[in-house]
């Protein structure tokens, strides 16, 4: 479903992807890890056409991406989910949801779509007529992914929404994820700080280090491999298990 081959983004001069080269398949989650600087954020970047690959494809569908608008790649079904994007402050919480599910197939589905939503976070149902603007910093979070999912995209890309979250509203952010997965089939393709549970959810996963591509496998023997243990997984994971 997704292809990138050989891609190389630069910012300026600094090379940030050097022939980064990984496939998402329909229906798969996929997570990428890295540490900082790895260049995760910079691919999913490349993905929705925020930046512009010096050289290297970026295939959606079998259609190239490079030459495409921001707004066209969304209307071609590509989400993403970051902790930089914002809720739209002045409407409200359900005003912001109704906006994810503007484009014709996520609006026939939008009752079932908010459904799931208000399910994964019921202070959102709680707040729906509450001005976005005043939740909190971890309300405004589930917001985001909230109209992210009312748009039903073919491809999810989530940029580590965890971030700033209580745990328990990232474990049922995760369980959530899990649950519309496994009901709609949705690609996702996934970058979080707590490399463990993303592990936990994907099929498969990439590891980036550089810039680079260095290694590719299934997520589950990326979970028992110490090595990936050691250099990923956070002290605070181990703590909480
Ligand atoms: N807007 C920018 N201008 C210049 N350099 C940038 C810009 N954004 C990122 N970079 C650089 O590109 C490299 C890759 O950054 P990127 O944000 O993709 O890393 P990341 O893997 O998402 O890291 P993190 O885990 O910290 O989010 C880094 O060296 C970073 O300093
Ligand atoms: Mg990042």
């Amino acid at each position: 479903m997704l292809e990138i081959k050989d891609v190389d983004v630069y910012y300026g001069d600094l090379r940030a992807l050097t022939e980064v080269s990984l496939t998402v398949n329909k229906g798969e989650i996929v997570t990428l890890i890295g540490s900082n600087g790895a260049g995760k954020s910079t691919t999913l970047r490349t993905i929705c056409g925020f930046l512009r690959p010096a050289s290297g494809v970026v295939r959606f569908s079998g259609q190239s991406l490079v030459t495409h608008a921001v707004h066209r790649i969304a209307e071609m079904g590509i989400s993403m989910v970051t902790e930089e994007k914002r809720v739209f402050r002045d409407m409200t919480v359900f005003e912001n949801l109704r906006l994810g599910a503007f484009m014709g197939k996520a609006r026939k589905r939008k009752d079932e779509t908010l459904d799931w939503v208000y399910k994964m976070s019921p202070v959102l149902q709680e707040r729906s007529r509450q001005k976005a603007g005043t939740l909190s910093g971890g309300e405004q979070q589930m917001l985001l992914v909230g109209r992210a999912l009312m748009s039903q995209p073919e491809l999810l890309l989530l940029d580590e929404i965890s971030f700033g979250l209580s745990p328990l509203l990232v474990k049922n952010l995760f369980k959530t994820i899990k649950e519309i997965h496994m009901s709609t089939g949705m690609t996702i393709l996934l970058v979080e700080q707590n490399v463990h549970m993303a592990l936990e959810l994907a099929d498969r996963a990439y590891v980036m280090e550089s810039g680079a591509v260095v290694a590719e496998g299934q997520a589950a023997d990326f979970l028992s491999s110490k090595q990936i243990k050691d250099a990923y997984f956070g002290v605070t994971t181990e703590e909480c298990r």
